[in-house]
């Protein structure tokens, strides 16, 4: 049984047809680090909201499900499902704005420790400066005693990283976790993500322009664009035999320097009210079967994508093992 199952997850624009995420399914297993890869707008950050029921205001939940441990989470045909402390947790793209700017750090860790660990005062506060130094923070006791805004970009990002340190949640989102902060200081925070995923078992989806990261990190990986999953799959099958044109298209025109470069899906003009393939329009395969909306087929026992090119492939297959 996966760890986290989400099942055709899909979230529109409250008042319109749009969806802007359509039909995303993604599992994860424990221990493991899951890549979340795509350009900008196509909806990483948004399929993580919607998890932790956090979607704003004008976007709403249109279908899906998502289970925790095989415990429903989130079921778009019933309402008040709800997660359970401890289940998910997630560190925000932009650390300062999830930082409270009128509490000092060190108490928002403290509070952590004692509302969701049940860790008495003298306990909590022993343990935050720990967590604080654990995360490289030098000094920790007095930046245990600041507010945010007297703190840098990469001392918040670590405090977050402390604050989901000591909630020990069963899944990990991390959404960018380490853009904006220098190169030793990342290598630090994926350090401290190993750490976490080898001492408690939970399990990351790393949401990350970094496909460098990705090879680096993550045992597998899934590739959305403009709110479709386009392929998910081991690392390795998947930045090797990519199966996905857009995948192919994304493996080749992105290094890490690079990345900046790429459109967003708004700036490449995707119509999110077309029923087909959100890539099709910029797809040099595509053809008249892309105006439906691919299911996924089937490239291993653990790799998936999402292209009507996989429905040919298998007739090729079917033909090959019919003349053996
Ligand atoms: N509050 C909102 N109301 C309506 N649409 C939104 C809102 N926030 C984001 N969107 C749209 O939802 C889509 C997905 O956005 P999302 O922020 O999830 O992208 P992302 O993959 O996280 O991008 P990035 O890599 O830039 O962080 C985009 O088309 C975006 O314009
Ligand atoms: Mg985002």
């Amino acid at each position: 049984m996966s760890l986290l199952d989400v099942r055709g997850l899909s979230v529109g624009i409250a008042g319109k047809e749009e969806l802007l995420l359509r039909d995303v399914t993604l599992s994860l297993q424990p221990g493991e680090i899951q890549g979340v890869v795509g350009e900008s707008g196509s909806g990483k950050t948004m399929a993580s909201l919607a998890l932790l029921g956090l979607l704003p205001p004008s976007v709403e939940l249109r279908g899906g499900t998502a289970a925790i441990g095989g415990r429903t989470v989130l079921d778009a045909s019933r309402r008040g499902v709800t997660r359970q402390v401890g289940d998910l947790t997630m560190v925000f793209q932009n650390p300062r704005g999830a930082l409270n700017p009128t509490m000092k750090v060190g108490h928002q860790v403290r509070r952590v420790l004692t509302k969701v660990r049940g860790k008495s005062k003298g306990e909590a506060t022993t343990e935050t400066v720990a967590l604080l130094r654990r995360v490289g923070i030098p000094g920790a006791e007095r930046v245990a005693g600041s507010y945010p805004h007297q703190l840098s970009g990469g001392m918040c990002q670590r405090v977050v990283i402390a604050m989901a340190l000591a909630y020990r949640p069963r899944v990990l989102i991390a959404d960018e976790p380490t853009t904006g902060l220098d190169v030793t200081v990342q290598a630090q925070i994926f350090d401290l993500l190993r750490e976490l995923v080898e001492e408690t078992n939970c399990g990351v989806l790393f949401i990350t322009h970094d496909l460098g990261a990705v090879a680096e990190m993550c045992d597998r990986v899934s590739v959305l664009y403009a709110g479709q999953l386009m392929e998910t799959g081991t690392t390795i099958e998947t930045f090797e035999q990519p199966r996905h044109p857009y995948t192919r298209f994304l493996l080749e025109s992105l290094s890490p320097q690079e990345s900046s470069r790429l459109t967003s899906t708004e700036e490449a003009g995707v119509d999110f009210s077309l029923p087909g393939c959100r890539f099709a329009h910029r797809c040099a395969h595509a053809f008249e079967r892309c105006s439906d909306f691919p299911q996924l087929f089937q490239a291993g026992p653990q790799h998936l994508y999402s292209c009507f090119l996989g429905e040919e492939e298998d007739d090729v297959a079917a033909q090959r093992s019919q003349l053996a």
